[in-house]
């Protein structure tokens, strides 16, 4: 089936989207892609909700009823602004897909407490488009024990084929996910840190700009070892994988009296030492990284990646993925299995108890 599958990372850069003829399963074919960026303005409120999100109890964020305006207002906009770039998207395409994989944006992410919050209308988006939606594709796995993240490695490992491992295959989104797959077919999958999240933050604190454009600031500064060391010293990296962060989980503290420049170039070198801190927990090194998502476009994090993980480092476009569309394309991948039946996530991958399927259907 034709698939439409759109993605709103913890960058909040914008909504990625890719149409896929697939089975769910080895079929795959991908289509075309784009991209909705959000309008400032947006991101504020984005972010004005993430950090309303991340004070409340849990019990306050399962309870629709309770949410306070910061988070419904982000929400509305959030279903507004996937229906636009769907229409806009499809208006240029002649065949019309018969089903939508719609992440919706993480707001909060506990997984120590089986909560995990993507926000976004299922049900107004298949209304309006008048089009089948998935959506709410993490719950079932935290129901099962999971940590209902990552969710892209199984569409990795059907991507990957027969290709020469062990590898890594690197998600760097806002946060950093990586997904090792062995000679004999295994997986293991996990966030290992921040890619672009903190990174971002400090950019929009310290500088007039949203991120840092090809990693120049970054390769300005000089890496301040101390405040690496201290970001190094967060117990996330100690504990064991399957694991998974939410977009708040560092504070840029450790940095904060470092010169713009300095911060950028410490907290680039962060993001590759935390991912060379995940490899080392895979069980061999992998022989090479596959990196992915919007941080292999910042030459400073790839060249900080290629020198601490111990890795030939490859771009994903080196192989023919869609480098900026992949997380879209496994979310249009993943609503096909949804649909039937079929595993999302494995114990692997996310510490669910057992293979699970997820996502809800929206029926238009
Ligand atoms: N040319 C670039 N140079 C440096 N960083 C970039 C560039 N393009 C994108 N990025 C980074 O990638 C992020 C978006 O990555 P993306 O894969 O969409 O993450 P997410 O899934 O979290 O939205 C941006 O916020 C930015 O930090
Ligand atoms: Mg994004």
């Amino acid at each position: 089936m034709l698939v439409l599958g759109m993605m709103s990372g913890t960058s909040l850069d914008g909504i990625d989207l890719a149409l896929l003829d697939t089975d769910g399963e080895e079929k795959i074919t991908t289509g075309a892609s784009g991209f909705f960026a959000y309008q400032p303005s947006d991101r504020d409120i984005l972010r004005a909700a993430l950090l309303c999100a991340d004070g409340l109890p849990t019990d306050i964020l399962t309870s629709r009823a309770a949410w306070p305006t910061p988070l419904i207002a982000a929400e509305t906009l959030i279903t507004q602004r996937h229906f636009e770039a769907a229409r806009d998207f499809l208006a240029q395409e002649k065949r019309q897909p018969q089903l939508i994989g719609f992440h919706g944006q993480t707001l909060t992410h506990r997984p120590d407490e089986a909560m995990t919050l993507q926000i976004g209308d299922g049900a107004a988006l298949a209304a309006q488009l008048h089009i089948d939606v998935i959506g709410d594709f993490r719950s079932a796995d935290m129901r099962a024990g999971g940590q209902g993240a990552p969710l892209v490695p199984l569409f990795h490992a059907a991507l990957i084929g027969p290709l020469e491992a062990p590898l890594g295959v690197v998600n760097l989104g806002g946060i950093a996910n990586v997904t090792y797959l062995s000679k004999d077919g295994a997986i293991l999958a996990f966030d290992t840190g921040p890619a672009n999240a903190l990174l971002d933050d400090w950019m929009v604190q310290n500088t007039d700009h949203a991120y840092d454009a090809n990693g120049a600031l970054a390769a300005q500064g000089q890496v301040d070892e101390a405040a690496l060391a201290a970001l190094m010293q967060h117990d996330y990296f100690a504990k064991a994988p399957p694991k998974s962060l939410d977009r708040l989980d560092f504070d840029l503290a450790p940095v904060a009296h470092l010169s713009a420049a300095d911060g950028a170039a410490t907290l680039t070198a962060f993001s590759a030492q935390a991912l060379a801190a995940g490899l080392a927990q895979c069980p061999q090194q992998p022989s090479r990284l596959i990196l992915c998502g919007g941080g292999r476009h910042n030459a400073s994090l790839c060249q900080h990646i290629s020198r601490v993980s111990g890795c030939a480092v490859v771009l994903c476009d080196d192989l023919g993925w869609a480098g900026d569309a992949l997380e879209a394309q496994a979310f249009a991948w993943l609503a096909a299995r949804s649909l039937r039946g079929l595993p999302l996530s494995l114990p692997q991958t996310t510490g669910a108890r057992q293979p699970v399927t997820g996502g809800v259907l929206f029926k238009a």
